[in-house]
């Protein structure tokens, strides 16, 4: 990464930092709504190399794995959102800058190893990754939250996105060994131990790729809980604790709620689950929330649903659901301790048969 920041601009880079994707083990669709979310980290990672400059010119370069480079620059005052992997930074300098942020142009390198559309977060790891290093180039007074914070505003005012906070603060603040209970009204969060010795974990990425802009399914699904809590005359949804408030509502809206109030109800128990180490009923959990996502929220696709009913068929598989967004994207799942390689291996080979896309598994890393 240094040599290849050396070559493209002739000296080593001021900082090198990284962020890692996330997975989350149960909460979907809840963080827009004032609820819970329990999400992890994964291996892959997203590395950015940088320089201050004196001017306020700022070079943007990314490296794919096979080493090819792509160039992008513009002047800092000057952003413009293209529909491209430029406009998150091109976010960043020009949230900073109207936040009072004191920065400079800069030479960057960018290279990741998080997969794009895969439901695992490429692009708040690299919001967070460039963020860590305009932290650190320029002397900026920022906290892992402020920066989370930062980050998702990107996404909500350049890029539109209207994503949640769930990401960014995973990434921000989590770690590899606990997953993060995170309370997103109020953002208090509590690391809880993932108990190694009685479970394995497993990401399979399905292949079918999707997008969080507008038009996609996504923003609607934001727009229709906001059209239930109008309905339901409460603040958000997190405010309904039972779903038999729902009735009365138009269907559509009951189903989407619905997700939304058992959803936030599942990763309480999860979190219960996780530290009394009974790995069955969070697979419960798990199973129960797939079908949720897949029934009442209608963000699943067929190609994930094979690939949970595969690992269902695992014995040694206490649960599996799709994860992050939907409309495609990843499973994670949960099984017997030191097996996920394997059973993720078969699910694979079984998935493959059925369906035109290749899944792979990105959990365990592949070595
Ligand atoms: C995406 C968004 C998050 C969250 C999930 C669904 O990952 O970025 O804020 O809403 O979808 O749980």
């Amino acid at each position: 990464m240094k040599n290849a920041f050396h070559k493209l601009y002739g000296s080593m880079p001021a900082c090198t930092t990284e962020a890692p994707g996330r997975v989350n083990l149960i909460g979907e669709h809840t963080d827009y709504n004032g609820g819970f979310v329990l999400p992890t980290l994964i291996p892959q990672k997203t590395l950015v190399s940088l320089s201050p400059r004196t001017d306020r010119k700022v070079h943007l370069a990314t490296m794919d794995r096979d080493g090819s480079i792509r160039r992008f620059h513009y002047y800092l005052g000057e952003e413009t959102a293209q529909d491209g992997w430029g406009d998150y930074v091109q976010g960043l300098t020009w949230l900073w800058a109207r936040e009072g942020q004191p920065i400079q142009g800069f030479d960057a390198l960018i290279s990741s190893h998080v997969p794009m559309g895969a439901g695992l977060s490429s692009s708040a790891a690299l919001l967070v990754a460039f963020s860590r290093a305009l932290r650190q180039a320029f002397s900026l007074d920022l906290d892992d939250v402020q920066i989370a914070l930062l980050c998702q505003r990107v996404e909500n005012e350049f890029v539109g996105a209207r994503v949640g906070i769930m990401d960014q603060m995973a990434i921000s603040l989590g770690d590899h060994n606990h997953a993060l209970f995170l309370d997103t009204r109020d953002l208090s969060s509590r690391r809880i131990p993932l108990p190694w010795d009685k479970m394995d974990l497993f990401v399979i990425n399905s292949g079918v790729r999707h997008r969080l802009m507008e038009g996609g399914g996504y923003n609607s699904r934001r727009s229709e809980c906001e059209e239930a809590t109008h309905l339901l005359n409460v603040k958000q949804l997190r405010d309904i604790e039972a779903p038999h408030r729902l009735t009365g509502l138009p269907d559509l809206y009951q189903k989407r709620a619905r997700h939304v109030v058992t959803e936030n109800q599942r990763v309480l128990d999860a979190v219960q689950a996780l530290e009394s180490g009974d790995m069955k009923r969070l697979g419960q959990l798990m199973r129960e929330s797939h079908t949720s996502m897949r029934d009442d929220y209608e963000v699943s696709v067929p190609e994930i649903d094979i690939l949970v009913e595969e690992a269902l068929r695992e014995p040694q598989v206490f649960g599996a659901r799709l994860t992050g967004g939907g409309f495609g994207g990843s499973i994670v799942g949960i099984c017997e301790p030191k097996q996920a390689l394997s059973v993720a291996s078969r699910i694979v080979e079984r998935a493959s048969q059925r369906f035109d896309e290749t899944p792979t598994i990105l959990v365990p890393e592949p070595s």
